[in-house]
């Protein structure tokens, strides 16, 4: 389980978090919603330990992580897939892969293995350069990256920017089949919140900073007021 708790950050006169407070479950998806400029990446790179907050703490377990520096963070087992995926592009695959496995102890050759089972298509291009990758297969490697190294949590940052409707799809299926199987604590930072309520459990909705709603995935949905406002969801 990750806990925040009262998390305030601020970017010298900016205060891109304003006492944000939630819990995401173990074994669960927690969408993280909100336009453009809410928080949502300064939220996930706090938790991993890249930004520290003013105030506010981070737990993970019970287990107060806030003052941890980022290599612990990512060694107790919370994976950070960030914004624009972050692969290199002048890597092949599989030494993109090699990379996430680096700093933990898994067997390189197993993990390696175990990915391309979850990835097939990974495993046809392990020696072609990462910059040969579709958008969705980017994805994909960099979420290899993340989950060889076994993470209990794993934090996405807006996996589905730039990604065609049915790639976008296939990925959230193949997220909710990796939360369920592996039991991950999933946080789903997304600007597209259609797809990502359609396969999270619990959504937490901000607003410049701010915590406006922290319910279930299916009440937010619902939720004409959040959707109008907050969510840019056009009713039909
Ligand atoms: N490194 C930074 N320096 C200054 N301002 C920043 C920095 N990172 C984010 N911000 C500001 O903090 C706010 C929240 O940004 P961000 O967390 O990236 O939002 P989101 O991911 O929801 O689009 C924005 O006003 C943004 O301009
Ligand atoms: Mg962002």
């Amino acid at each position: 389980m990750i806990g925040v708790q009262n998390l305030s950050v601020s970017f010298g006169a900016v205060q891109a978090l304003r006492g944000v407070s939630f819990q995401a479950q173990t074994g669960s998806i927690t969408a993280v919603l909100g336009a453009n400029g809410a928080g949502k990446t300064t939220l996930l790179r706090t938790i991993s330990g890249l930004i520290k907050p003013a105030s506010g703490d981070v737990t993970f377990d019970e287990k107060t992580i806030t003052n941890e520096p980022t290599e612990d963070i990512a060694r107790m087992g919370v994976a950070h897939v960030p914004e624009g995926r972050g692969v290199i592009a002048e890597f092949t695959v599989e030494e993109n892969l090699r990379l996430g496995a680096l700093a933990s102890k898994v067997n390189i050759a197993e993990g390696l293995e175990r990915q391309y089972a979850q990835f097939p298509v990974l495993g046809q291009r392990r020696k072609q350069f990462a910059a040969t990758l579709s958008g969705g297969e980017r994805q994909m490697l960099a979420m290899g990256r993340a989950l060889i190294a076994n993470p209990k949590v794993l934090l996405l940052d807006e996996p589905s920017l730039g990604l065609a409707p049915l790639v976008t799809a296939e990925l959230m299926g193949t997220i909710k089949q990796l939360c369920a199987e592996q039991s991950l604590t999933v946080l789903l930072v997304e600007q597209n919140a259609k797809s990502a309520l359609r396969i999270a459990d619990h959504a937490v909705v901000l607003h410049v900073g701010a915590v406006v709603a922290d319910d279930a995935a299916a009440a937010v949905a619902a939720d004409t007021r959040l959707r109008q406002y907050y969510l840019g969801l056009n009713e039909q």
